[in-house]
C-alpha cells in the first residue's frame, strides 16, 4: 500500500507509522506539528518505505490536494483531541476534527484512496455495570470533542454510502505508551507516569472511580493498520480495547505506590466525564482476527522504562 498518515508525527501517529513500514508500505505523513513532532519520525528517515514528512494543514486544501494523488489508503488521525480546549475553544475543535475531516474526505473520493477515520471511545454513553461497549451501544456526545468525532464519523460513513468510497470508523479506547505527551494535554497514564518518576504530586479530578479501558499503543497501532489493509469492511464502525476497565484511584496505586503523593481535586469538567468505559472488542477479533496482546501492568512498565531512557518526545 501507499498510505498517507495525517498526524503521523503524533503519539499514536508515529506508532501507526512504524507498523506500516514494517509490514513493506511506502508512507508520508501529513501533520501541522502543533502537537506531533519531528524527532518521533527520527528513526523511520533512513526506511526505504518512508516518503517523509508534508509539514502542514489538514485545514488547507490546496496542500491537500498536492498530498494526496497516488495514495491508496488514508489512515485520518490529525485531530484536536483534548475534551477540556474543546470546551474552552469550540470553534478548534470544530475546524480540525470536523472541516478537516471533511477536506481529507473530498481528497479520498478524488483521489479514490480509502478512508479509515480514527474516531474515539469518548463517543460512547457510559458502559452498564454488567458489560463491554460494543459498537451498538449508545453515543452521547458529552464535549465538543466527542460531537466534533460523531460529525467526522458521520462523514465518512456518508461517503461510503453515497459515493461507495471505501471508508471505515475506528474507536480506539483510551490508549497509552511511548511517545505520549506527559503535560496536561496528554493522557492521564504518561501525566502520571511522569509526575512519579518526578518526585511530584498526582492530581485526580473528582473522587477518581471513574474508570478507562486502556489500550497499548503497538496493540491500536496494529488495530488501525489492520482495518486499512482488509478490504470488505467499507461501512464498518470497529471498536479496540483491552476489554478490562480500571478505576483512575486504581491506576494510580498502580503507578505511585506512595499514598501521600495522591490527592483529588474538584473535577474541570464533571458534565463531561464518562463515569465508565470498558471495551468489547469481540468485532475487531471477528473482523480483522485482531487481539489486545499487551496486558496493563506491562505496558506501564514499557511506558516507564521509555521515560526513564529519557527518550525524546516527553
Ligand atoms: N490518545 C488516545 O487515547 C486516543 C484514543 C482514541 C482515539 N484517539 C484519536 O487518535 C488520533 C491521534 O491521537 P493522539 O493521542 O496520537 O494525539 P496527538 O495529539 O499526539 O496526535 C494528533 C496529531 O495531529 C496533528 N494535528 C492536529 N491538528 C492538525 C491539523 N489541523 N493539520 C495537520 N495535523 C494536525 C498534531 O500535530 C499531532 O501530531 C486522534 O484522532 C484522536 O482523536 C486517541
Amino acid at each position: 500500500m501507499r498510505a498517507l498518515v495525517t498526524g503521523g508525527a503524533g503519539f499514536i501517529g508515529r506508532w501507526v507509522v512504524k507498523e506500516l513500514l514494517t509490514g513493506g508500505h511506502e508512507v508520508t505523513v501529513l501533520d501541522n506539528l502543533s502537537a506531533g513532532r519531528r524527532e518521533n519520525l527520527a528513526q523511520f528517515l533512513e526506511s526505504a518505505g518512508f516518503n517523509g514528512l508534508v509539514e502542514g494543514d489538514i485545514r488547507e486544501r490546496e496542500l491537500l490536494a498536492r498530498a494526496f494523488p497516488g495514495q491508496n489508503v488514508c489512515y485520518h488521525l490529525a485531530a484536536s483531541i483534548n475534551v477540556q480546549n474543546s470546551i474552552d475553544d469550540p470553534g478548534e475543535t470544530f475546524d480540525n476534527d470536523v472541516a478537516g475531516t471533511f477536506n481529507v474526505l473530498e481528497e479520498c473520493r478524488k483521489n479514490n484512496t480509502r478512508m479509515i477515520f480514527v474516531s474515539t471511545c469518548m463517543v460512547y454513553e457510559r458502559a452498564r455495570p454488567d458489560g463491554g461497549i460494543d459498537e451498538q451501544h449508545p453515543v452521547r456526545p458529552t464535549s465538543p470533542y466527542a460531537a466534533a468525532k460523531l460529525a467526522g464519523e458521520a462523514l465518512t460513513l456518508s461517503y461510503h454510502h453515497a459515493y461507495r468510497l471505501p471508508a471505515v470508523v475506528l474507536r480506539p479506547f483510551n490508549t497509552y505508551g511511548p511517545y505520549q505527551r506527559t503535560g496536561g494535554e496528554g493522557g492521564v497514564v504518561a501525566v502520571f507516569t511522569d509526575r512519579n518518576l518526578k518526585g511530584e504530586k498526582l492530581t485526580v479530578y473528582g473522587d477518581g472511580t471513574q474508570t478507562r479501558d486502556f489500550l497499548y499503543a503497538e496493540d491500536c497501532a496494529r488495530f488501525i493498520v489492520a482495518a486499512g489493509s482488509r478490504y470488505g469492511l467499507s461501512g464498518e464502525i470497529v471498536n479496540a480495547g483491552s476489554g478490562r476497565d480500571i478505576t483512575i484511584n486504581e491506576l494510580t496505586c498502580l503507578i505511585c505506590p506512595e499514598k501521600e503523593r495522591i490527592i483529588h481535586v474538584p473535577h474541570i469538567h464533571p458534565r463531561s466525564e464518562i463515569e465508565k468505559l470498558v471495551c468489547d472488542w469481540r468485532k475487531a477479533e471477528r473482523l480483522l482476527g485482531w487481539k489486545p496482546l499487551v496486558s496493563l501492568e506491562d505496558g506501564l512498565t514499557r511506558t516507564r522504562n521509555w521515560m526513564e531512557m529519557g527518550v525524546t518526545g516527553r
